[in-house]
């Protein structure tokens, strides 16, 4: 269930936000301009003022903001944050939407304790930065996981600052989602800060050899689509181009490149550590995607 598109006017739900950080703030702006009355609170009272001033109401207290609307919408710091937040507050009867970054266990975890305390509850992972929420075309949207039913009551209000992806009813699914996006982020932002390591002393602008690293990862990202395809076959050697032995041997090269440029290989290693212990068990006309096996720890 994936709708990147940003919902269309229609009738205007109220709506609780807790937390008016960047990212709430971003939101709370986008519902309001959309015409959805908000109420909004903030441990730090000073940084809800400027919402005031753009339509918000304030609500003293997190316990008064939950009471004011069915769909409240909980966007804090860490999972901390929003227990300590909802301490004290009503849940009975209440739509809780948490779009806090969390792992999946604390996204399990919160949903059965909203349940416990007589909530339906929805987890989100929000797949953007504040300028993108409410941009039309950013591409900012959401992932959600559980309750399908709040989802598909709420979901034309939750499309106003950013598209929804909904992703199952299990709780946990969402955070898996999003951390499993930010995780495959992070490999790659290691590759570009080494490959600018391995240019940054030569005669090689930075900003002329930015558009090559673009257009060379968009190129390369789309075997994912191959990895899935041989994941699920469970046939590694499906439709191999690069075979993990050639891979492997062409590491050599990359370390000596680093080597001759004086640039530390300590963001390369570790892939190819790995690399190397599946072709010592014998996986060399295989492609790298057997690396995930290698990665699994026994439960
Ligand atoms: N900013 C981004 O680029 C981005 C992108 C994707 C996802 N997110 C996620 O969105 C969430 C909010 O991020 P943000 O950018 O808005 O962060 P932020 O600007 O640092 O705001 C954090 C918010 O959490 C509140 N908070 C922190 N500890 C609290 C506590 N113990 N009790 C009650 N409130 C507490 C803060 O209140 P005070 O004002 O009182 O400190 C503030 O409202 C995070 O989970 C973040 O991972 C952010």
């Amino acid at each position: 269930m994936t709708d990147n598109a940003l919902a269309q006017p229609g009738p205007s739900t109220p709506l609780t936000l807790l937390g008016t950080g960047a990212m709430g703030t971003a939101l709370a702006r986008a519902w309001l301009a959309a015409g959805h009355p908000v109420t909004v609170w903030n441990r730090t009272p000073a940084r809800a003022e400027a919402l005031a001033a753009e339509g918000a109401t304030v609500a003293a207290s997190a316990a008064e903001a939950v009471a004011a609307n069915r769909l409240v919408v909980v966007c804090l710091l860490d999972d901390a944050s929003v227990g300590e937040a909802l301490d004290g507050a009503d849940l009975t009867g209440r739509d809780l939407v948490n779009i806090t970054t969390g792992t999946p266990g604390q996204g399990r975890s919160r949903a059965a304790w909203a349940k416990a305390r007589g909530a339906r509850f929805l987890d989100g992972g929000i797949m953007a930065v504040p300028p993108m929420i409410g941009a039309p075309d950013s591409g900012a949207y959401v992932f959600y996981s559980g309750s399908a039913a709040l989802f598909e009551e709420h979901r034309d209000t939750l499309a106003v600052p950013a598209g929804t992806t909904y992703v199952g009813a299990d709780p946990g699914f969402a955070a898996l989602h999003d951390v499993a996006l930010l995780s495959a982020m992070n490999g790659m932002f290691a590759g570009i800060t080494h490959a600018f390591a391995l240019i940054r002393r030569e005669d090689i602008a930075p900003k002329d050899f930015a558009p090559l690293l673009v257009s060379w990862l968009t190129a390369m990202a789309h075997s994912a689509h191959k990895a899935a395809d041989q994941l699920e076959s469970g046939d590694y050697g499906k439709d191999v181009v690069s075979s993990l032995a050639m891979q492997v041997a062409g590491n050599a090269t990359l370390l000596r490149t680093a080597e001759e440029q004086g640039v530390s290989a300590e963001l390369l290693r570790p892939y190819m550590d790995l690399m190397e212990r599946r072709l010592a068990l014998g996986n060399g006309e295989e492609d790298t995607t057997g690396v995930v096996e290698l990665l699994l720890r026994k439960p």
